[in-house]
């Protein structure tokens, strides 16, 4: 059942090419110029009257949640805020019936995440569900919603479920960009096309496997780790801090590159491995000057860098390339390394990678 692979983590890993080309099958019909999305279309009124869109979702899912704010305000123009659902639902938030609350959740039965739904529903706001598991709670108490088709998430720790909630969130945002006319036909041509390249993108990073293997023996024993990202790829560094921590059960840190000098930076010394992800466009440079910041106080620096980079090669302790793409893509190609670093590094320190310790697949108590 597990495919021929050691752990259903590593399987779902490599379905990641597989499932996000299902996440999108018979929405995105580049061909066309058209993305087709029944929740969408039947409420278009309701995205394109918005005032804002809300995001709530727990763990990896509010992570992808954070991407989308990004791909929204970027390329929608849509004002959007990120909850945690266990703050929302008990803060006694401002919502109208002017919002679109999107609710994201791989298993749909998580606690806090469907009551943030309820009290979303009932103070009058519009409810959309990106769930995977068809037939689950949340995608039933949801106004209307998309599936994510990544199949059975079996790992506890998220993987393709990730990558693909963030396939169709651009999906919904470059619709929405397109209706409201922020996106030409021509740029909305160009990012159909790229999102259709993504599939064969991801199995590239896949190839660096050995090599990841090889950097995840040279850090298994250390007991912090820094994860730095800037712009779309922030959220991948807190989503990479996130999988070592749950896995390996090694402390790390998710943080945008920049905050660093606000106090992370006193923790750096020839012991701490900083992962920093640092692909070419979205802040290059301000992510390069911040690598040399941290070389200069000794620490480790393992790279993931796009395809060809000469730069960060030259002061980090190691790289791992990832095919070039899109900006607002880059997420869906950063993320699969850091998969593979937790994986390989919680397998060398004898953890139980599929189900990790205190960890359930799906938190139904609050
Ligand atoms: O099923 P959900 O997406 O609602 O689950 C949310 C979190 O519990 C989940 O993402 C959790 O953080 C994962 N174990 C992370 O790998």
């Amino acid at each position: 059942e597990k495919g021929g692979y050691d752990h259903f983590m590593l399987k779902e890993i490599y379905e990641q090419p597989r499932a996000i080309q299902d996440s999108y099958r018979g929405r995105l019909l580049a061909d066309q110029g058209l993305i087709k999305m029944a929740g969408v279309d039947d409420n278009l009124e309701k995205f394109m009257n918005a005032n804002r869109i809300i995001i709530v979702a727990c763990g990896t899912s509010w992570h992808a949640g954070l991407v989308a704010e990004y791909i929204f305000e970027d390329l929608a123009r849509i004002p959007v805020e990120v909850e945690y659902a266990s703050e929302f639902r008990y803060r006694n938030p401002v919502i109208t019936d002017k919002d679109v609350v999107i609710a994201i959740s791989q298993s749909g039965e998580t606690a806090d995440t469907l009551a943030a739904i309820k009290l979303a529903k009932e103070k009058g706001a519009f409810v959309f569900g990106v769930c995977n598991v068809v037939g689950s709670t949340i995608s039933r108490e949801t106004d209307a919603g998309a599936y994510t088709h990544a199949g059975p998430e079996i790992g506890v720790a998220s993987t393709k479920a990730f990558t693909t909630q963030i396939t169709v969130l651009t999906l919904i945002a470059l619709k929405l960009a397109k209706e409201k006319g922020v996106f030409s036909q021509s740029k909305y041509h160009e990012f159909l096309t790229e999102l259709e390249n993504i599939p064969s993108k991801v199995e590239k990073a896949l190839l660096s496997n050995d090599l990841i293997e090889k950097v995840a023996a040279v850090y298994k024993d250390a007991t912090n780790c820094l994860y730095l990202g800037r712009g779309y790829n922030f959220p991948v560094a807190l989503e990479g801090a996130l999988k070592l921590k749950e896995i390996s059960y090694i402390h790390a840190e998710g943080y945008p590159a920049a905050e660093m000098k606000h106090g992370p930076i006193a923790l750096i010394d020839e012991q701490m491995p900083v992962f920093v992800i640092a692909t070419k466009r979205g802040h290059y440079e301000k992510v390069v000057s911040n690598i040399q910041e941290i070389k200069s106080r000794k620490g480790k620096i393992i790279a993931i860098v796009t395809e060809g980079d000469e730069t960060v090669k030259e002061l980090a302790d190691h790289v791992i390339e990832v095919p070039e793409t899109f900006e607002s893509l880059t997420p869906l190609l950063t993320t699969i390394p850091l998969q593979l670093l937790s994986y390989h590094i919680a397998l060398m320190r004898g953890c139980n990678v599929d189900q990790p310790r205190n960890l359930a697949k799906s938190v139904t108590v609050e």
